[in-house]
């Protein structure tokens, strides 16, 4: 039977493409409606901190909880005046509550451990989106630094919004270099994690999963 991962602030689902690409079965929540959902038949509408499930029932949980507070690209909204939660610290206490491996993503300056940092040209992306992970209850080691991407090494790279060195806008060629290219709208591919991020973390963690599997038979 395929280890069932919950996906937690799935939006789109570029982790839930990712754990699905590594080996799980994956369920996706968030508190808005989705309808650019990847696997729309497993996406559930629901606040990330009271999931009408039991969590116990997963192998493996993952949480992005909003970046809004810590991101570099919503400084200037906080510095206009606007707030936005930190869910990350209950975010945590339900995962460690539930006992299950897990993994938290956030942009860097976010309060989770930095255990690993991954940037897209680890994974051969035109992108750099550097972020970071929080992982409990397994093990994994950092894929080795790349330099970054940008105007001074090639035109072939997009920022955090989408613009590229390559003098595009378009969304679909930015949702080709994140590795997204079923998400079409571009506020919904700035939000998305390439999945090649997840489907690396989700490996790391299958691997642990089968090894308990193989211990308690
Ligand atoms: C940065 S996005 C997640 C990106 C996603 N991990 C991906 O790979 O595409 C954060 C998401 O959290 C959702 N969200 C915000 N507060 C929430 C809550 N209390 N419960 C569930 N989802 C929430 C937002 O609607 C948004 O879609």
């Amino acid at each position: 039977m395929k280890p069932r991962a919950l996906d937690l602030f799935c939006c789109a689902g570029g982790v839930s493409k990712g754990l699905a690409d590594a080996g799980f079965d994956v369920w996706g929540v968030d508190i808005r409606p989705q309808p650019e959902y990847v696997h729309s038949s497993r996406f559930v509408q629901a606040d990330a901190l009271a999931p009408p499930f039991d969590l116990r029932a997963f192998d493996f949980i993952w949480a992005s909880p909003p970046c809004q507070p810590f991101s570099i690209g919503a400084a200037r909204w906080r510095t206009a005046g606007r707030e936005y939660p930190d869910l990350v610290a209950a975010t945590r206490d339900m995962l460690d509550e539930a006992g299950v491996p897990y993994c938290i993503e956030n942009v860097p300056g976010a309060p989770i451990r930095a255990d690993l940092v991954l940037t897209g040209p680890m994974f051969g992306l035109k992108t750099n989106r550097r972020r970071h992970f929080e992982i409990g209850g397994f093990f994994a080691l950092n894929p080795p630094m790349r330099p970054v991407v940008g105007p001074k090494n090639g035109r072939d790279y997009f920022t955090a919004a989408g613009h590229g060195g390559n003098g595009t806008g378009k969304a679909s060629v930015w949702a080709e270099g994140m590795g997204v290219e079923w998400i079409k709208t571009r506020e919904t591919i700035a939000q998305a994690i390439p999945p090649a991020y997840a489907e690396f973390i989700g490996r790391a963690a299958i691997q642990h999963i089968r090894h308990e599997r193989r211990a308690a038979a």
